[in-house]
């Protein structure tokens, strides 16, 4: 029967969902270029991930780090940066704990005791150590020496990674503190050690340590100007947007083919099958928000008591949900700077074959095209939420479903 406790689906919640869909892409560049190289001591880009609300950034990041940590891997817990926290205190403590998975908190080498302690320091003070007058290095190179005694243990250790996630980095507002801890984190990624290899001949090497950060996508606009280059250089940015259908279809062919195993309240186990059609609902109104998606799966999973899943119950469960999907895409909407959700509205009103920058620009008021340039470039190349041929189209399909149609009614 299914019920409460046996739901898989997890809209919202803090855990990797035990439906998952798609994000192969970055799954697989962990899996088969990130880790791989770190471990084999070559260069290798930190990683950031950024997305409207709800598109999965901090569950990727979140996944991949279960993943590591199954391989053995040291792994810092998701570091949830709130707002105007002081981000170098967080990392700092972070670090700590990693230094002293690693084993460093026993280490006799002068050299360590000083460098955890010189950590503590900013874990305990953070940014305003910079500001005060003392002499000495700025905080940040605490961080990143004791990040490279991390690395070295991790090299001495073996086949080991040392993992940093940290999220919600639109939240870092203080451009000191942002810029000394992306210079930290980029010096330990891009740092180089010198290791005897077989033979006894001496090469150098990259640290097994990698960086995630993720966050909104308004994160772009403060790594900018003067810090941009070399941010760049040394973290590679990824912009998620939705997942394909095929991708969601997927995840819910288990449900569709051998029925989904729960447990069946007495000890043992059965199966909640799901209509095909049922599954075919659930991906069409989710349009591609993994949000929307478990919200569609756990009201359908509530709808009804039987083995299987009807098509009926995911259009009842679907009808309850509604205002909470059109509260997810006003959310995204809401942020936008008012530029950006005029463009959004106007494209939507033209028809799907007028829909050029040109006409988009003349409807919003604009004398010239160009003058909407900009904020179609963001839409585009920030947000992900359009694409910019010769004909504009929406990407962000749950963003367009709501400017275009009647959806989420179904
Ligand atoms: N690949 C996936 N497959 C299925 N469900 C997913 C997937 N990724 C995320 N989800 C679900 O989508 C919801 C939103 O995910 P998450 O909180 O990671 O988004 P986010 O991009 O970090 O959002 P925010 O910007 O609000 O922090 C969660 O309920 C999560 O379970
Ligand atoms: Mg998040």
């Amino acid at each position: 029967m299914r019920d409460a406790l046996n739901n898989p689906f997890s809209p919202g919640s803090d855990t990797v969902p035990d439906v998952w869909a798609g994000r192969t892409e970055q799954l697989s560049d962990w899996r088969d270029v990130v880790r791989p190289r770190r471990l084999a001591g070559l260069p290798e880009r930190g990683r950031t991930i950024l997305g409207e609300p709800g598109l999965g950034k901090s569950t990727l990041v979140r996944r991949i780090a279960e993943e590591a940590e199954r391989a053995g891997d040291w792994v810092t817990p998701q570091l949830r940066i709130p707002s105007g926290a002081d981000p170098l205190k967080l990392v700092a403590g972070a670090i700590l704990k990693l230094a002293t998975e690693a084993g460093l908190a026993s280490a006799r080498e002068k050299r360590i005791g000083d460098a955890m302690a010189r950590v503590q320091e900013v874990a305990a003070a953070g940014i305003s150590l910079t500001l005060r007058a003392t002499a000495g290095p700025e905080p940040y190179t605490a961080l990143t020496e004791l990040l490279v005694e991390v690395g070295n243990a991790a090299i001495a250790h073996g086949h080991v990674i040392a993992l940093i996630h940290i999220d919600e980095i639109q939240n870092i507002t203080d451009e000191k503190a942002l810029s000394q801890l992306l210079i930290a984190l980029g010096d330990a990624l891009s740092h180089q050690v010198v290791v005897t290899v077989p033979g006894g001949a001496k090469v150098t090497r990259s640290l097994p340590i990698e960086v995630y950060l993720t966050g909104l996508p308004d994160f772009e606009d403060m790594t900018g100007a003067r810090k941009g280059a070399t941010f760049a250089r040394r973290f590679k940015t990824t912009t998620l947007s939705g997942i394909d259908d095929e991708d969601l279809a997927e995840a819910l062919q288990e449900f569709v083919l051998e029925g989904w195993e729960v447990p069946d309240g007495s000890g043992g186990t059965t199966r909640i099958r799901m209509e095909q059609d049922a599954a075919s609902l659930i991906v069409d109104v989710c349009r591609g928000e993994p949000f929307l998606f478990q919200l569609a799966g756990e009201q359908a999973w509530y709808a009804g008591r039987g083995d299987t899943i009807t098509v009926d119950e995911v259009r009842t469960g679907w009808r309850g949900a509604q205002r909470e999907a059109t509260a997810h895409v006003e959310r995204i909407l809401e942020r936008l700077p008012s530029r950006e959700t005029q463009f959004l509205q106007t494209m939507a009103s033209l028809p799907v074959a007028d829909r050029t920058l040109t006409n988009i620009a003349r409807q919003m008021g604009l004398e010239k095209a160009t003058d909407a340039g900009p904020t179609s470039q963001r839409l585009d190349t920030v947000r992900g939420i359009i694409g910019r041929g010769r004909l504009y189209t929406f990407r962000h399909r749950a963003v367009e479903a709501y400017l275009t149609s009647s959806w989420p009614n179904v």
